[in-house]
């Protein structure tokens, strides 16, 4: 089969092959999806440059983090998917493979492709909709009439957050450039700051949650926005947490999402009920990764990249 590969880490321009590749193997719980499209995020280009190792690169890696795609094959002991079903997965982050026309995946990280959505859409959601929905529900409990500040409103993981915060209940203000402000009011904002123009910290005060998905000064000046007793919660580090908890007198975490089967059939349903829409700015062949990833590296996305899988 076809697939993104790296042998080493480095360069995305310099490392970042499509190439043939061995089938994956398919384990006894393992849906085998033909893929159809694949998601690219940040971890991407991390886990290219070796920030985010997924270990000794012994043998060729196989790229990619989420997929939407058509059963192939299932394993002996797979019981909730059948062959010709469309599904959607986030991969196992130490497996990766969703850039390929197959990868194997342990069914309880597998759900049904909402109907409504083309495979395209569908292969933008499960990193960034986990991502959002953990951090709003897991982490922060978000709920009716909570505050929240989601920054980088325009982005993947803030696009998605802006949606399920509204569907929680709350009050929504969201940070996002001039260009994105429209979009993000669009997709529920109660309030949007345009961060390059005003500080968001001199208009803002007395919020419940921030969702930080920037990290570094933002993330710094985010703590004086809360309420005391609120909640950061930060999908990226937070340097001194203790310290800047005991400070100002809030709650303050960074986590990492986990990739989770039945959550990704709940956002599934809020897609059906019209709650949920991803948000897609650009698709890239698969012969085209390397331009894809680049793309991401960039910046100033406006919702999601994806790579399609031609049959
Ligand atoms: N911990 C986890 O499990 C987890 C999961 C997913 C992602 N992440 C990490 O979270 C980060 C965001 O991921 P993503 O997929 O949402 O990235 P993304 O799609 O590239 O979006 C980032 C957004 O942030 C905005 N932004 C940049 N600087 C900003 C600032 N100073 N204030 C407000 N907004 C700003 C950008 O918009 P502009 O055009 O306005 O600059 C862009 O829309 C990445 O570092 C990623 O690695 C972590």
């Amino acid at each position: 089969m076809k697939a993104a590969v790296i042998n080493q880490y480095g360069q995305v321009g310099d490392v970042v092959t499509v190439t043939e590749a061995p089938t994956p193997a398919v384990g006894p719980r393992d849906v085998l999806i033909e893929a159809r499209a694949a998601g690219v995020n940040p971890v991407d280009y991390l886990i290219v440059k070796g920030f985010m190792s997924p270990g000794e690169l012994a043998q060729s890696f196989v790229l990619g983090n989420e997929v939407a795609g058509v059963v192939a094959a299932v394993g002996a002991e797979v019981t909730d998917f059948a062959l010709g079903d469309e599904v959607f997965a986030r991969v196992d982050p130490r497996v990766g493979g969703a850039f390929a026309e197959y990868v194997a995946v342990d069914q309880s990280l597998v759900a049904p492709k909402p109907k409504a959505l083309s495979f395209t859409e569908a292969a933008s959601l499960p990193l960034v909709g986990l991502t959002a929905w953990q951090a709003l529900t897991e982490q922060a409990k978000v709920g009716p009439g909570t505050k929240i500040l989601v920054h980088g409103g325009a982005g993947g993981v803030g696009s998605v957050a802006v949606q399920l915060a509204k569907h929680l209940g709350a009050e929504v203000v969201a940070t996002a450039s001039a260009d994105s402000v429209e979009l993000v009011r669009n997709l529920g904002a109660d309030q949007v700051v345009d961060y390059r123009t005003e500080q968001f910290d001199e208009v803002l005060s007395d919020l419940d949650v921030v969702l930080d998905t920037v990290g570094g000064q933002t993330q710094d000046r985010s703590f004086r926005v809360l309420k005391p007793g609120g909640t950061l919660v930060s999908i990226v580090p937070i340097a001194d947490v203790e310290a800047k908890k005991a400070e100002w007198n809030v709650e303050a975490r960074a986590f990492m999402m986990r990739p989770h089967g039945e959550q990704l059939a709940r956002l599934a349903d809020l897609v059906a009920s019209d709650e949920l829409q991803p948000l897609l700015e650009t698709t890239f062949p698969l012969a085209e990764t390397t331009k894809a990833l680049q793309k991401v590296e960039r910046g100033g996305a406006r919702g999601k990249t994806v790579i399609t899988i031609p049959v």
